[in-house]
């Protein structure tokens, strides 16, 4: 399995088995918050669609709405203490949904790249990461996004790659 270290990497994370550990946990983790974000926007916001109930960012206010795919994977994402998931974009909405490090801006920026690669995993500092492109999977994520007031894109076309899930995961020390 390949394992990329960063710079920062190679002096934290000195045992290869060790970032092997790290990094096929990243990709278990990552693996299981794709598959019920796509669970989400497949069987339950294509499935309302036809009844009127569509994802609305102020959801909370409104009976006949739900929360957007990325409100549904931070809110799982601030329950957890251990570690975190998130979801980022190098022209997000708003601002706290960038990346976090360099580190970060350059793995996104390599998925939007060669979208073909799906999954990166990097070492970055104490954390260990683990990335997946995030696909414009219909046109109502595009046509969103381009017509929101804060947005900052508003070029997205169905197939891009929009942002990315992360999951980082601190190193435990021993
Ligand atoms: C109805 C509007 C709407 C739809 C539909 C929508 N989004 Fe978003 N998306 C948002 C908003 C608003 C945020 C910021 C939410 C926050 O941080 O609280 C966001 C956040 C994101 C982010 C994090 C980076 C950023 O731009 O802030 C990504 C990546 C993303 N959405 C991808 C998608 C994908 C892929 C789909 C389709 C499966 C989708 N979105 C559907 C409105 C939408």
């Amino acid at each position: 399995m390949a394992v990329a270290f960063g710079l920062s990497g190679l002096l934290l994370w000195n045992s290869a088995a060790q970032a092997e550990t790290y990094d096929l946990v990243a990709r278990y983790v990552l693996e299981t918050v794709r598959a019920f974000r796509s669970a989400y926007v497949l069987h339950v916001v294509e499935h309302t669609k036809e009844v009127g109930i569509a994802p609305k960012e102020d959801w909370v206010k409104n009976a006949h709405a739900i929360p957007l795919p990325a409100q549904f994977v931070k809110t799982a994402g601030s329950d957890l203490d251990t570690f975190e998931i998130g979801i980022i974009g190098l022209t997000p909405i708003y601002k706290s949904n960038l990346p976090k490090t360099e580190a970060e801006t350059d793995a996104l920026k390599s998925l939007m790249a060669d979208p073909s690669k799906k999954i990166v995993t990097f070492a970055d500092g104490k954390q260990f990461k683990a990335m997946a492109a995030d696909f414009a999977v219909s046109q109502s994520c595009a046509d969103c996004h381009n017509s929101h007031p804060e947005s900052r894109w508003r070029n997205f076309k169905k197939g891009d790659v929009m942002g990315a899930i992360v999951v980082r995961l601190t190193r435990q020390a021993n």
